[in-house]
């Protein structure tokens, strides 16, 4: 058949095909996202793009049958030997995954994924570059391999590298090497001749994730694809892509920080709750077993300002320094800043302090900060909010041995948090020697904890238990 080459329009946030460029995406609605693409017809059938060509795909001998007669085979995971990264996995890879790893470009995806294929032991891992030459990777290497190197594990035996862009090529580079597991680095850079559009267009990107699946599926061995993520923080591509794969992992952090957090937000084998956290080094990440540590500084006198969270991410509880301060606003409109914590939020407990509790905070400028570079969406490090203004408006020190668990409501009343037991159980691990929670909901015997325990039920108690 003759081929023809075709220009068409494609929505970059779902993939939708129009002829024509358009303003606002008819089928999700989002505005500006048409971006325009070459296609070519009558080429070699694509294969698994769109809901309509997959059912040619299926053999006629597939029958339904009943659920209760569908023989399950246990599934064997791969552990990585990397116990955050197993933990984001849900236990470890699973045969026949396409997992797609995203984060900012230099956040660490190449050095993650490559000292998991350096570490994974008895497995041959087939780590494929489009973005750097197979010295650039050696050189990589080199550094995760170092005596010195504080990652243990590491060797080079087991991982074979290719510098390549081609997904056509790729089945003879499997057939070359015969890997257990099969890396990507990046989607981004991949194409296929499939598809007559440049590198890194959504068609091409598509094309690929789809014949990436199907190589996964039909062979079981488990694929790992590194995806760039675009300026609103969403993996580049159609929103397909991410339908497409059955694991989405964001790696995070503030690139001025060492550490990074490793989250799951799609997982088809295992929950979506857990993160990972690491520390970048000089040789490789390193993986941070107690994620208080990177959140608490030791001062050796308590500031005014400060205060520590008992916070919860996932599944998991850490202590984290919430550091407040309120100052005299210089110009006409107070300024309100956050990092880390959601500036709405702040907003909220500052009319709270100002309403329920009488402070005078509308003439101030609030400044706040999570330590560690990293976001908190749990709301139970409302109290800690809260009393680290207060403590820096009133110039008074919190006592360092103390910490705090709770969300604040709209009348100023402590509202009950998930997971208490496993807070008051993490602060006192910790040695803090006192932690303030609700009252509400917590019928706990605290005893056997080795800390002292007071509930409060309004915020005027917390801060007379604070600053009395
Ligand atoms: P990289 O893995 O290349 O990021 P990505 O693939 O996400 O773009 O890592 C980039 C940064 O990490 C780079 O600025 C150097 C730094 N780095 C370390 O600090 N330690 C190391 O051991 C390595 C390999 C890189
Ligand atoms: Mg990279």
């Amino acid at each position: 058949m003759a081929l023809k080459v075709k220009t068409i329009y494609v929505c970059k946030e779902c993939g939708a095909e129009s002829p024509k460029w358009m303003g606002r995406c008819s089928q999700c609605g989002e505005w500006n996202t048409f971006v325009e693409e070459q296609v070519t017809i009558g080429g070699s059938k694509s294969f698994g793009s769109g809901s309509t060509s997959s059912s040619s795909t299926l053999s006629a001998t597939i029958t339904p049958m009943p659920l209760a007669k569908v023989q399950v085979n246990e599934v064997s995971r791969t552990s990585t030997a990397n116990a955050e990264l197993d933990r984001v996995l849900g236990g470890g890879i699973v045969p026949g995954a396409l997992i797609l790893i995203g984060g900012e470009p230099g956040i660490g995806k190449s050095t993650l994924v490559l000292q998991m294929a350096l570490s994974i032991p008895n497995r041959k891992v087939l780590y494929v570059s489009g973005e750097e030459s197979t010295q650039q990777i050696k050189l990589r290497a080199d550094r995760l391999i170092s005596p010195t190197s504080k990652v243990s594990g590491v060797s080079a035996d087991n991982c074979m590298v290719v510098s390549d862009t081609s997904i056509d090529r790729l089945q003879s580079h499997i057939d070359a090497a015969k890997p257990d597991l099969v890396v990507i680095d990046s989607i981004q850079t991949m194409e296929t001749e499939r598809v007559e559009s440049f590198q890194g267009s959504i068609s091409q990107i598509k094309e690929c994730t789809s014949m990436l699946m199907h190589l996964a599926k039909s062979s079981g061995t488990p694929i790992i694809l590194i995806g760039h993520i675009n300026k609103d923080g969403q993996i580049a591509g159609p929103k397909i892509l991410e339908h497409m794969v059955d694991v989405v992992l964001q790696f995070e952090g503030d690139r001025n920080n060492m550490y990074r957090i490793l989250r799951s937000i799609k997982n088809r084998f295992g929950s979506t709750n857990e993160i990972g956290i690491f520390e970048m080094l000089g040789d490789g990440l390193r993986e941070v077993t107690n994620p208080s540590e990177m959140l608490l500084n030791e001062y050796s006198q308590a500031l005014s300002g400060v205060s520590v969270a008992a916070a919860m991410e996932g599944m998991r509880p850490f202590l984290i320094e919430v550091q407040a301060l309120a100052s005299t606003a210089a110009y006409g409109t107070p300024q309100r800043s956050a990092t880390g914590f959601d500036i709405r939020r702040l907003n909220m407990l500052l009319a709270v302090l100002e309403k329920r509790a009488g402070f005078k905070l509308a003439a101030k400028d609030v400044f706040l900060n999570i330590a560690g570079g990293i976001k908190v969406a749990d709301p139970a490090i409302d109290l800690a909010v809260a009393s680290s203004i207060l403590s820096s408006n009133t110039d008074i020190a919190i006592n360092a041995g103390t910490c705090l668990a709770g969300e604040i409501g709209l009348s100023g009343e402590i509202r009950p948090v998930n997971r208490i037991e496993q807070r008051v159980s993490e602060a006192a691990k910790l040695g803090f020697k006192k932690i303030i929670i609700p009252k509400y909901g917590a019928r706990i015997n605290f005893k056997k904890f080795d800390i002292e325990v007071a509930q409060v039920y309004k915020l005027e108690e917390a801060f007379r238990l604070l600053f009395a």
